[in-house]
């Protein structure tokens, strides 16, 4: 039996919101769509290129846009045209971008990474979008970016899509974590994981080797213990360098993921709201867990729009050694 995305929303925004106006599924639309849009574009990229390369356009007559543009594009125009969003922040831009809206009506906020591991488009390898969605607080706040600066546990909604060997679109609205492909044929994502769940323990753990002579010394110990089977079982490393392709393996196999800091990022190089807070809504309602080493990812208070942190993020067994090297080494 074929269940859309749409139908799904639809169906748990009934049981989020009885009686909702369909403004929540009105907005998820929005999403959907823009990353169909992406997905076309970067399925295409290389021929795109090719067509480009007679000139500065492309077949289209478009000037070559880079897809990190393209995607922050597409994301700005379908989430813009839907009434229900107050406040939309994207990676890609520096201030949020304010609709005068009234209350009522825009309700939402969504806070997007347009495209994640853009670095990896020219060599082929999986990329993403991240989306974290808020409501609108009551009380109208004198800084637009007040409205933005919420605490991950705050969130309604989560997601992202991993354009990978196949385009997956997984979310959650805070009951349970849902998984769906898409099918080019019908051109609609079609739940194939229902109710994802992460593994208890898992068999990788993901972080970026080349870093880790300057990681802080707990962080070094816990790696130890993976590499010596501390755990009770042999790990295998695996790094991506794309997060959301990263974090989509350890939601499916387990394990962890880190990004600890760094000598070049003191406070780590993942942002709190575009990369951070969603994947760890994502990670807990999967039975994971997420941190930033020591707190909590969802809640820590945001000051800044672009704050970045670090992240260990994985499943229960991994997290739960973590915290305890962290808590007898840290002091
Ligand atoms: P973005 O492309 O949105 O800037 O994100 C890139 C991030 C993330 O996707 C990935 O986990 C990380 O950069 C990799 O960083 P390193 O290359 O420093 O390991
Ligand atoms: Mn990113
Ligand atoms: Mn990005």
């Amino acid at each position: 039996m074929i269940v859309t995305v749409q139908q799904h929303i639809a169906h748990q925004q009934d049981s989020i919101y009885p009686g909702a106006s369909g403004t929540f599924s009105w907005l998820l639309s929005g999403i959907t769509l823009a990353t169909k849009m992406i997905q076309a574009r970067i399925r295409s990229a290389g021929l795109l290129d090719v067509a480009g390369a007679a000139g500065a356009t492309n077949v289209q007559g478009e000037v070559q846009q880079k897809l990190d543009v393209y995607a922050n594009e597409a994301l700005l125009h379908c989430l813009g045209v839907r009434d229900t969003v107050a406040i939309l922040v994207s990676e890609e831009n520096e201030e949020p971008v304010a609709f005068d809206r009234a209350p009522e009506t825009g309700k939402y906020i969504v806070i997007f990474d347009p495209l994640d591991g853009s670095s990896n488009i020219d060599v082929n390898v999986s990329v993403g979008t991240i989306f974290s969605i808020f409501l609108r607080p009551e009380k109208a706040s004198s800084v637009r970016h007040a409205a933005a600066l919420q605490k991950g546990a705050q969130q309604v909604a989560a997601g992202y899509v991993v354009y990978g060997s196949s385009t997956m679109f997984v979310y959650t609205a805070g009951r349970g974590v849902f998984g769906f492909t898409l099918d080019p044929n019908i051109g609609a994502f079609v739940l194939s994981h229902d109710k994802m769940r992460m593994p208890d323990q898992g068999q990788y753990y993901s972080v970026n080797e080349a870093n880790a002579p300057n990681f802080p010394a707990p962080y070094q110990s816990y790696l130890g213990q993976l590499r010596d089977g501390s755990l009770g079982r042999t790990y295998s490393s695996r790094y991506i360098g794309s997060l959301v392709a990263d974090f989509h393996r350890t939601l499916l196999k387990g394990g962890v993921f880190l990004y600890p800091p760094t000598k070049s990022h003191s406070s780590g190089k993942l942002r709190l709201l575009y990369e951070a807070n969603p994947l760890a809504f994502l990670a807990e309602q999967a039975g994971g867990l997420a941190t930033d080493g020591s707190r909590r990812i969802l809640d820590i208070q945001p000051e800044g729009i672009h704050q970045r942190t670090p992240l260990v993020i994985g499943s229960r067994v991994e997290m739960e050694a973590f915290d305890r090297v962290m808590r007898s080494e840290s002091h």
